[in-house]
């Protein structure tokens, strides 16, 4: 009889082809809507069309557009004006400090945020000013000049107080853009910041106190928890995360959580941030992966050596 193996490894590599390239993606595809990247550019904001003065717009963030009112600015000394339970009392969450805004958030998606909370941050759909639902963020509605020119003032002076966009890391990223609303545990990342390893248990208690006050409010606000995001990266992956950041909306339709606005690039620090925090041996892995197959391919042309040696004297 002829030997058969050759026909049964082609079957069984066949069916593994089949499965892998074309059943596999198939019922991906139809659990999970696909949602293209659109590159982080917001099409739909207006594009500014004025440069900004830094020296006006300093006066009308510390000023007229009460922006310390409600966010600190820590880079050029001036602090919040409350805790940020008391200020999630308020607000639903706590205001993030503006110290680095100018160089995580796209500069055309500051300036619609400054005129427009809920219209940016595509949560117009919960918040109708009209309907009394303001948003918690007031609307910059001018200074008494050109508004587009008050607006283009006040994003030149955030992108001048802010680091480099190159030095942003991505635990800035994470913390700035989505540390006020999601813990990280993993991180020991919780909404108000990371949590201190604390010498007596009452003080730890006291804080995980604050903690929870924190997240009640903001459970109000958002209709539900935001959700620890430490195992996200690996039950939703990459595509879906960035897609999520760009537009909440495309992946989860009528979703709380807000656009945030994000560069390109600190979405890709966001993304790294989540990687390093899910997968903590990610590194190392990829390291030792190398090294292991070196070691297999100088193992397999030992092994065909032998093989041949052995065969020869059989022969
Ligand atoms: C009445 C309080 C209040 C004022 C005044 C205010 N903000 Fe805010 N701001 C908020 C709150 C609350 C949030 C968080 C909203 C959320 O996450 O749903 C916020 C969020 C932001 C964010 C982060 C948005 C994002 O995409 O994550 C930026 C940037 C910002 N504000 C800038 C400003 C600037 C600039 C001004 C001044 C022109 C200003 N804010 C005035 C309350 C305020
Ligand atoms: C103002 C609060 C807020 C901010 C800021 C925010 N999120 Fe969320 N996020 C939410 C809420 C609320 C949900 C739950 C949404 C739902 O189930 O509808 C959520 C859900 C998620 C989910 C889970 C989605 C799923 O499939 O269930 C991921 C992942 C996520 N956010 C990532 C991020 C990242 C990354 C950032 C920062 C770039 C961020 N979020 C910023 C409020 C926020």
């Amino acid at each position: 009889m002829k030997n058969k193996e050759p026909l049964i490894l082609a079957v069984v590599v066949v069916f593994s082809l089949i499965t892998y390239y074309l059943v596999e993606p198939f019922a991906h595809h139809v659990l999970h809507k696909h949602v293209e990247s659109e590159g982080f550019v917001y099409a739909d904001l207006p594009a500014l069309t004025k440069t900004g003065n830094v020296a006006n717009g300093k006066e009308l963030v510390m000023g007229a557009g009460a922006c310390t009112g409600c966010h600190a600015v820590e880079a050029v000394g001036m602090p919040a004006a409350m805790e940020p339970q008391m200020a999630a009392a308020s607000y639903g969450v706590n205001p993030p400090d503006l110290s680095n805004a100018g160089a995580i958030y796209d500069a055309k998606f500051l300036a619609d945020l400054i005129k427009n909370p809920a219209h940016a941050l595509k949560v117009a759909h919960k918040f109708d000013a009209t309907k009394g639902q303001a948003h918690p963020m007031a609307p910059f509605s001018g200074a008494g000049g050109d508004i587009e020119q008050e607006v283009a003032d006040m994003v030149a002076y955030l992108q001048s107080i802010a680091i480099k966009p190159e030095a942003v890391t991505p635990k800035i990223a994470f913390e700035n853009a989505c540390g006020r609303c999601h813990a990280l545990s993993y991180e020991k990342w919780t909404q108000l910041g990371e949590k201190p390893s604390f010498k007596y248990k009452k003080d730890a208690l006291a804080f995980d106190i604050k903690v929870l006050e924190y997240e009640d409010s903001l459970k109000a606000y958002m209709g539900k928890l935001p959700p620890d995001l430490s195992m996200y990266i690996r039950s939703r992956g990459e595509h879906f995360i960035s897609t999520l950041i760009e537009n909440p909306q495309n992946q989860l339709e009528g979703t709380a959580m807000p656009r945030v606005g994000v560069t390109a690039q600190t979405a890709e620090k966001v993304i790294e941030y989540l990687e390093d925090a899910g997968d903590t041996k990610r590194h190392e892995r990829e390291e030792i992966g190398k090294n292991v197959m070196i070691y297999i391919v100088i193992f397999a042309i030992f092994a065909l050596l032998w093989k041949k040696q052995v065969w020869k004297e059989l022969h």
